[in-house]
């Protein structure tokens, strides 16, 4: 996977060796207002804040954060679930402003390693079908179609793509 060799490992955070201005960390409770705020901006059915709480407290859950530069505001997010030899990725968003910038890919690729460390053989997710910019994303680290979920979003209403890609190593 290409995510080890775009990032190390810094006092137990992730430097980007792509962004150099960029670090990737586990999300903690001082996060949750931004990662609602970006969550609102970006979804038209988003999550509240006390579902961000919940996965913050939940074992099941990778929760990370992107930052960039001086003022370390948050950025980005990406959330994922293993269950056995699966990983789910539940959620990943970059605040408008950044986005183009690489922040989505550099998060996908440290939840995918975060992912693989804990034993997930496969990573599923769903995305909108019209969702050009993350269906690029997900392509471009070796997701592809399995299925199609019928009317499963709301507002707007719109058939969701299950995408699946086998982990290596
Ligand atoms: C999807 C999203 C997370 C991508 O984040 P981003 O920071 O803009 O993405 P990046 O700049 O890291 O781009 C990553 C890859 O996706 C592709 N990509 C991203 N946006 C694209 C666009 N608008 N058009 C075409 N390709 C695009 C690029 O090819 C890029 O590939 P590379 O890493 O090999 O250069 C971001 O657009 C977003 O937050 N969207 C709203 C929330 C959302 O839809 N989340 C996904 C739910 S399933």
């Amino acid at each position: 996977m290409g995510s080890s060799a775009r990032t190390s490992t810094r006092g137990g955070r992730l430097r980007s060796a792509v962004n150099a201005d960029v670090t990737l960390r586990a999300a903690s409770a001082d996060d949750i207002r931004a990662v609602a705020a970006i969550e609102r901006a970006s979804f038209g059915d988003p999550w509240s804040e006390s579902a961000f709480d919940e996965l913050l407290r939940s074992r099941s859950a990778i929760f990370l954060v992107a930052t960039r530069g001086e003022e370390k505001s948050v950025a980005g997010y990406l959330i994922a679930f293993v269950f056995a030899d699966e990983a789910e990725i539940l959620n990943l968003a970059v605040t408008p402003a950044e986005r183009g910038r690489g922040l989505g890919g550099e998060l996908l690729d440290a939840g995918l390693e975060a992912v693989r460390k804990r034993g997930a053989r496969e990573a599923f997710l769903e995305v909108r079908e019209s969702n050009a910019s993350a269906l690029a994303l997900y392509s471009s680290r070796g997701f592809s179609a399995l299925s199609r979920r019928g009317k499963y979003y709301r507002n707007p209403v719109e058939d969701a793509l299950v995408l699946r890609r086998v982990m290596e190593g």
